[in-house]
C-alpha cells in the first residue's frame, strides 16, 4: 500500500510507515520519550523496536501510519487514521518531535489527512480526542475549524502521571 501527501506551503509530506523507517521511527521515540510521556497513555509499553513495529507501523486497511517527514528525509513526526466502516467515522492520532513544535506542521498534516479521510475515504465524520490539559494538542482541532463537543462519556478518564485526565472530543463532518 503506498500513500503519499503533499503538505502545501511547508516542504513536508506525509507517508505511510516501511519496515525501512522503523529504525528512524524508534530513534525519533527515544528522543522524545520523556515529552510524549507526558500526554500519551501507553508509551511506556513500547520499549524496543519491536513493540514499536507491533504498535504503530503495520498499516491496515482501515487503520493507517503515516510519518510526518520534513525536507523529504526528515522525520519529525507521526500520525494515525482509523475508520469505522460500520460508522462512516474516522479519528486521529498524533504527535511531533518536541522541538518541530510552534511551526504549524502538525496542523498542516491534520489538514491533510482530514481531507484525505473524506476524500478518499468517504468518511461522514472525523473525530480527535485530546486530553482535556493538553492545550497544544486541542489547538489543532480548534485552528482547524473542528467543533468542541466537549467531555466524552465513551471514554472514561484516564490516569496519566498522577492525575485523571478526560478526554475532549472534537468532530467535522463532511461537506456535501
Ligand atoms: C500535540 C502536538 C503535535 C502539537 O504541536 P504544535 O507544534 O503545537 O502543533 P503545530 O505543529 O500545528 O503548531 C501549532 C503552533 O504553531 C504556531 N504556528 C506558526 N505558524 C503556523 C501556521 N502557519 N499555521 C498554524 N500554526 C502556526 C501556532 O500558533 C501554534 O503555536 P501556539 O500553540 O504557541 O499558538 C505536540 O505538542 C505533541 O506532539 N505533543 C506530545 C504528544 C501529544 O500530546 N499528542 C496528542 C495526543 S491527543
Amino acid at each position: 500500500m503506498a500513500v503519499l501527501l503533499n503538505i502545501p506551503n511547508k516542504n513536508a509530506h506525509l507517508e505511510l510507515i516501511q519496515p525501512e523507517h522503523i529504525d528512524q521511527l524508534y530513534e525519533l521515540l527515544e528522543s522524545n520519550r520523556d515529552y510524549l510521556q507526558r500526554n500519551i497513555p501507553g508509551i511506556d509499553a513500547i520499549r524496543t523496536r519491536e513493540d514499536l513495529q507491533k504498535r504503530w507501523t503495520v498499516s491496515k486497511e482501515n487503520s493507517l501510519h503515516f510519518g510526518l517527514w520534513l525536507n523529504k528525509n526528515q522525520l519529525i513526526g507521526r500520525c494515525r487514521l482509523t475508520r469505522n466502516p460500520e460508522t462512516g467515522c474516522a479519528d486521529f492520532g498524533y504527535w511531533l518531535d518536541e522541538s518541530f513544535q510552534g511551526q504549524g506542521l502538525m496542523t498542516a498534516a491534520v489538514e491533510a489527512l482530514t481531507k484525505f479521510a473524506f476524500e478518499q475515504w468517504n468518511a461522514n465524520r472525523v473525530e480527535i480526542h485530546c486530553g482535556d490539559s493538553n492545550l497544544r494538542s486541542r489547538g489543532i482541532p480548534e485552528r482547524l475549524g473542528f467543533c468542541n463537543e466537549g467531555i466524552s462519556s465513551k471514554y472514561p478518564p484516564i490516569e496519566l502521571n498522577g492525575r485523571l485526565v478526560q478526554s475532549i472530543v472534537y468532530s467535522k463532518i463532511r461537506s456535501m
